[in-house]
Parts: C-alpha cells; sequence; structure tokens
C-alpha cells in the first residue's frame, strides 16, 4: 500500500530570470489525497503544468506509475490516467453540460470507413460513455442540469462539471488545481466530501492546490506547502500548519 503513484524528482522550471519550480522533489502515495498549499506566486500551478506535461522541466525527472512522463505530451500523459482539473473550468458555455462531458471522450469511429462497418461497436461505446455520463453529473448533483447550456450553471456548479469532466476518463489520479475557489462554504466542503467518495469508492488518487487551509486539512491524508518555488514541509496535515516555518511563511515574515 506504500507504492507510490507520483514522484516528482529536483523538478526545475525558469521563467527567465525567475524560478518558478527550484528543485521539487515529492512522492505520492497510491489511494491518498494529498493538499498543495503555499502563497500566491509559489510555484504551485507551475509543478502542477510541469506534472501534466503542459510544461517541460528544464531540469528533473517525473515518473507515473514508476514510467517516466516528463516530457510526453499533455494528452499522452491524460491517457495514462494521469488528469487535471484547471484553476479555471474549462467549460464551453454554450453546449449542455452533459454535452461537455461527452466532447472530453475519444470516439473510437474517428475513421469514416472503420466507422460505418463498426457502426454498431460506435452506437455501442455512445451509448455506454451517455451512460457513464449521466451516472456522474448524478454522483455530483448534477443530473437537474444535464439539458442546460453551461452557462446557466453557478460558479459551484461549474467546478463540479470540472471535476466530473476529470472523473469522465476514469483516471486513477487527479490533479485539482484550487477546486473551491469562489465557491460558498457550504459547498466548498461537500465538494471535499465528494473528494472522499472518489478516493474510497472510485480508488482514485487526488492530489489538490488548495487556499482553504482549514478546510483542506480536514480531510486529506497529507500536505506539503510549497514557498517560493520550493517545497518547505510535509506532513501530516496537523504537524505542517504547527510547523514553524510553514507558520512565518503565512505570517509573510520570510
Ligand atoms: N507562463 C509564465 N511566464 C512567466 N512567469 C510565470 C508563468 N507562469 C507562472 N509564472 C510565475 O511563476 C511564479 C509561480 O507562479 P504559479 O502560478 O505557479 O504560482 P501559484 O503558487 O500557482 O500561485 P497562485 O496561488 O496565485 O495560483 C509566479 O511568480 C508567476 O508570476
Ligand atoms: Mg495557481
Amino acid at each position: 500500500m506504500d507504492t507510490p503513484i507520483l514522484t516528482a524528482d529536483s523538478l526545475v522550471k525558469k521563467f527567465g530570470g525567475l524560478i518558478a519550480v527550484n528543485g521539487v522533489t515529492l512522492s505520492i502515495k497510491k489511494g491518498d489525497m494529498v493538499g498543495l498549499i503555499g502563497p500566491n506566486g509559489s510555484g504551485k500551478t507551475t509543478l502542477f503544468n510541469i506534472l501534466t506535461g503542459v510544461y517541460k522541466p528544464d531540469s528533473g525527472k517525473v515518473f507515473f506509475n514508476r514510467e517516466r512522463i516528463d516530457g510526453l505530451q499533455p494528452h499522452q500523459i491524460y491517457h495514462k490516467g494521469l488528469v487535471r482539473a484547471f484553476q479555471m473550468p474549462r467549460i464551453l458555455q454554450r453546449m449542455t453540460v452533459l454535452d461537455n462531458l461527452l466532447i472530453s471522450v475519444k470516439n473510437p469511429g474517428d475513421k469514416f470507413l472503420p466507422a460505418l462497418f463498426k457502426r454498431k461497436n460506435w452506437l455501442k461505446f455512445e451509448n455506454d460513455i451517455r451512460n457513464k455520463a449521466l451516472e456522474i453529473l448524478e454522483f455530483l448533483g448534477l443530473e437537474k442540469h444535464c439539458y442546460v447550456p453551461a452557462a446557466e450553471l453557478s460558479g459551484g456548479q461549474m467546478k463540479l462539471l470540472e471535476i466530473a469532466r476529470a472523473l469522465i476518463s476514469e483516471p486513477s489520479m487527479i490533479l485539482l488545481d484550487e477546486p473551491t475557489a469562489g465557491v460558498n462554504p457550504v459547498l466548498a466542503n461537500d465538494i471535499y466530501m465528494k473528494f472522499r467518495e472518489i478516493k474510497k469508492n472510485m480508488d482514485i488518487t487526488l492530489f489538490i492546490v488548495e487556499h482553504r487551509i482549514e478546510l483542506l486539512i480536514g480531510h486529506v491524508d497529507k500536505v506539503h506547502v510549497m514557498h517560493q518555488g520550493k517545497i518547505i514541509a510535509e506532513g501530516k496535515p496537523d504537524d505542517v500548519i504547527n510547523n514553524e516555518d510553514v507558520i512565518k511563511v503565512y505570517l509573510g515574515s520570510v
């Protein structure tokens, strides 16, 4: 059970003279729900961008299920089961909620002739995916909205739709960047209760950037703290928030 699913080894990413990620090494255990906290600009999103192939690191390595993945394209990493939910939900406003989910999934019948001959398979695939999408929307409490344009969703519901998009590919790990930003406190807690279910019932490992520390620490197994591109602390939530360096960073005196 101690197997790491994701490992970062000495990652560095520079933007000109700025070192956004400065030698990050960390390991996420399979089946855990882990938080990543740190002040604005500490490098959290940049780290996620490296882990999911959006940026190639200047140096360092990333392993997912023991396979080296740095240098792979984002879609290749996605198909290996490491999926990302974005800080700003990437939702097509005029499409229905259900269609927003369905377009995330690759269709096997993409070549004309094979599609003609394999029409039956293709229809089955469409049907299965649609049922899966409806199940996910129901799990997240969005089933009532499945045929309305996504533009009509509240901010909180859009966050849930972004989570649904991550779930539809049946990943083994999801990275979530501020999944409760701008969401009211009650829904924010509900979202974390859903994360617990995702972890337990779907056996998905979660790595979550969160600014609401008091909310995060009630739900996660472990927390990593970033400051100026480095991991300055990691461990059990209660230990981390009482760590002297972490307190200094958050009080602004480091
Ligand atoms: N594409 C980019 N080009 C230049 N600088 C960038 C780029 N992306 C991020 N940075 C800089 O890198 C540093 C880390 O940014 P990053 O977005 O990773 O921080 P963050 O911890 O996610 O912050 P926040 O909590 O505000 O989302 C910041 O100084 C930011 O301005
Ligand atoms: Mg960020």
